[in-house]
């Protein structure tokens, strides 16, 4: 691959309030391109100012949705080091949704190194507030100006930056969850293991849906049955019943999140027991009948660790804890959190440096 050209900007935005930092709403001064066509594969990586693209009105991904993304963050450490973390998982991942979309696939190394480029680039942006950091967003979308229906010959892949602070307006505080029973969010054989904007397309009507009642996510069921617990959309999910630690197994529908692996990692060293299973709303209606039910909480990239405190499934309401967030819930967020920001040792060796 050629050197990354850097176009720098002159003008520079202002930077929002750290201490009020909603997610996704401000991006930085620059993002990263890169082409892809059949002669040359991917080329021309570049960094240039943040701006509207311009893309022909017939390019596929507005017609047929090829389009896949990543999610990972920067994180200032002290002595002012940035931190990303894992993302050579996010790069494989990316590169299973290619496979997934029918994209062709990128050379991971290769966009790590954009990715610590542009944020070397716009590292002023980088929030250092508890709970904040700078959200990266790689994403690739098939450009050809085409209405024929099959894989795009050419492509473009973008990474676009923004400082973030929690993902839920809630923060540390609880969620409050309806567990769909009508709408689907994926089957086995489909997108639901890609990371491709189509699975959160098919999930807005029933979260606006669960929105308008009072909660802040939807958790979805397994789309045959509509028994077996599947995901958030926004994020994994993790039940603790009578001390043990349960997650669906990924499915084949599942998202695989890099902190839900994170996090596994994490239980396994402390010796907390925990399954990758089937696991039926049935079931955790049950635990939270009899007191078994100790803590719900999901995991992701953009959520960190996010305590459950209310599930509504069937007009039965399953309270959580008393609402407060559960003690393994806090130890793994303060845990993840640390290593991500530098304050604990990094001994699974899962940061690298920008
Ligand atoms: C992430 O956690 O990075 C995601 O991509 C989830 C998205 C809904 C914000």
């Amino acid at each position: 691959m050629e050197e990354i050209k850097i176009q720098q900007t002159d003008i520079r935005k202002d930077k929002p309030d750290q201490s009020n930092l909603p997610f996704g709403h401000y991006f930085t001064d620059h993002m990263f391109l890169l082409d892809y066509n059949l002669e040359q594969g991917w080329h021309e990586p570049r960094i240039v100012p943040y701006a509207p693209l311009v893309l022909d009105p017939a390019a596929m991904v507005f017609h047929y949705g090829q389009a896949v993304f990543e999610g990972m963050k920067a994180f200032i450490a002290k002595d002012e080091q940035i931190l990303l973390f894992r993302p050579n998982k996010n790069m494989e991942r990316f590169n299973q949704s290619n496979r997934r979309l029918e994209i062709p696939e990128i050379d991971g190394d290769f966009i790590i190194h954009a990715i610590q480029t542009l944020v070397n680039v716009d590292k002023e942006w980088i929030p250092s507030g508890k709970g904040t950091s700078l959200y990266i967003r790689p994403f690739i979308i098939a450009t050809e100006a085409c209405l024929g229906v099959r894989a795009s010959h050419t492509y473009q892949l973008l990474v676009i930056l923004s400082p973030v602070g929690a993902y839920y307006s809630e923060g540390l505080e609880p969620v409050k969850i309806n567990v769909e029973s009508s709408y689907t969010r994926a089957v086995r054989g489909g997108l639901g293991t890609a990371k491709a904007a189509g699975n959160y397309a098919a999930s807005i009507k029933a979260q606006t849906e669960a929105k308008d009642a009072g909660y802040s996510q939807v958790l979805w069921l397994d789309a045959i049955e509509k028994r077996y617990i599947e995901e958030v959309g926004s994020m994994n999910i993790f039940f603790k019943i009578n001390g043990k630690v349960i997650t669906p197994q990924l499915n084949g529908s599942i998202l695989a999140g890099v902190t839900r692996d994170s996090i596994m990692e994490l239980l396994n060293n402390w010796e907390v027991p925990v399954e990758e299973r089937q696991i039926s709303i049935e079931e955790v209606y049950e635990a939270s009948l009899n007191g078994a039910l100790e803590e719900v909480f999901g995991t992701g990239t953009a959520a960190v660790i996010s305590p459950v405190g209310e599930l509504f499934w069937n007009n039965h309401q399953m309270i959580v804890n008393e609402g407060h967030i559960g003690q393994l819930s806090q130890k793994l967020y303060d845990t993840i959190t640390g290593i991500q920001t530098g304050l604990l040792p990094d001994t699974l060796q899962w940061t690298v440096q920008v």
